[in-house]
């Protein structure tokens, strides 16, 4: 029960990482909002939490891409349990190419939805965790954010994500004073619904990623809300600021 009591705000519950994180979180004893873009997968979710014991509703169809959709399912959320202590920005939607492909307007859309999205949700959120004391805000970055890759063309994502982490960096100073601690978690190759197709299609351009990863294996949902727990909860009452990389030892090797 390391989240005993706390309520978690997590977007993109609809499956993949959002959801394995929700399943986590409610585990250890969260009171879990989530919220997506589309309806079936987030309530797929909320039943699975459920049917487990745990403690969860969700908000959805939500587009947090706008400043409107962030703001209103923000203040839903909070009200469902009368606060806020845990705001975890999962969410994304990616579009790829190689620099003289990427229209301008794919650019702007990842930008939109992998970067704007967590300025939106976050501003948002913002006043209740002040309001609460203090709280924690962890962004899932990506191996992305720190290096290009030869296999896959994501420009947009890349910039995106570093963009992601720079603000973390940012919100470490600013939430300081109001004992709000911003972190980051970065995956690399993860299985979801959406990935795992690619990951077992010897003809995709990421068959074969497997041989660089020192732990022999692609991350798991699970993998990387586990590490999303730990910054969540009082455990990691001191660290803000941090970026843990959850890729099976591949940062390492440069
Ligand atoms: N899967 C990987 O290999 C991998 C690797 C590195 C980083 N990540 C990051 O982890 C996070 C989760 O990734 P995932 O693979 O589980 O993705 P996913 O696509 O399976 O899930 C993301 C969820 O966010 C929702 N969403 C997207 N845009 C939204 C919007 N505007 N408003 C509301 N909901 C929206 C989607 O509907 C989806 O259910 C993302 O930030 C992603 O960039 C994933």
């Amino acid at each position: 029960m390391r989240l005993a009591g706390k309520v978690a705000l997590v977007t993109g519950t609809g499956g993949g990482i959002g959801r394995a994180t929700a399943q986590v979180f409610a585990r250890e004893g969260a009171r879990v909002v989530g919220c997506d873009l589309y309806p079936d997968g987030s309530a797929e979710t909320v039943e699975l939490v459920r049917a487990a014991g745990g403690e969860m509703t969700a908000m959805a169809p939500v587009d947090l891409a706008s400043a409107a959709g962030a703001s209103a399912w923000v203040a839903d959320a909070a009200a469902v349990y009368g606060g806020v202590d845990v705001l975890v920005n999962n969410a994304s939607a990616i579009r790829f190419g190689p620099i003289t492909q990427l229209s301008v307007e794919d650019w702007s859309f990842t930008i939109r939805n992998e970067l704007d999205i967590v300025f939106l949700v976050t501003r948002a959120v913002w006043p209740h965790l002040v309001a609460r004391g203090g709280g924690s805000i962890v962004n899932i970055a990506s191996i992305s954010a720190t290096r290009g890759a030869a296999f896959m063309p994501q420009n947009a994502h890349g910039a995106a994500k570093g963009g992601v982490l720079a603000l973390t960096l940012q919100l470490v100073t600013e939430g300081g004073p109001h004992r709000i601690r911003v972190n980051a978690v970065s995956p690399a190759m993860t299985a979801t619904p959406h990935t795992r197709p690619l990951l077992t299609d010897p003809a995709s351009p990421f068959a074969g990623q497997v041989d660089r990863i020192p732990l022999g294996r692609v991350g798991e949902p699970e993998d990387v809300a586990h590490a999303v727990l730990y910054l969540a909860s009082d455990e990691a009452a001191h660290v803000s600021g941090a970026n843990i990389p959850v890729d099976g030892g591949a940062a390492a090797l440069g």
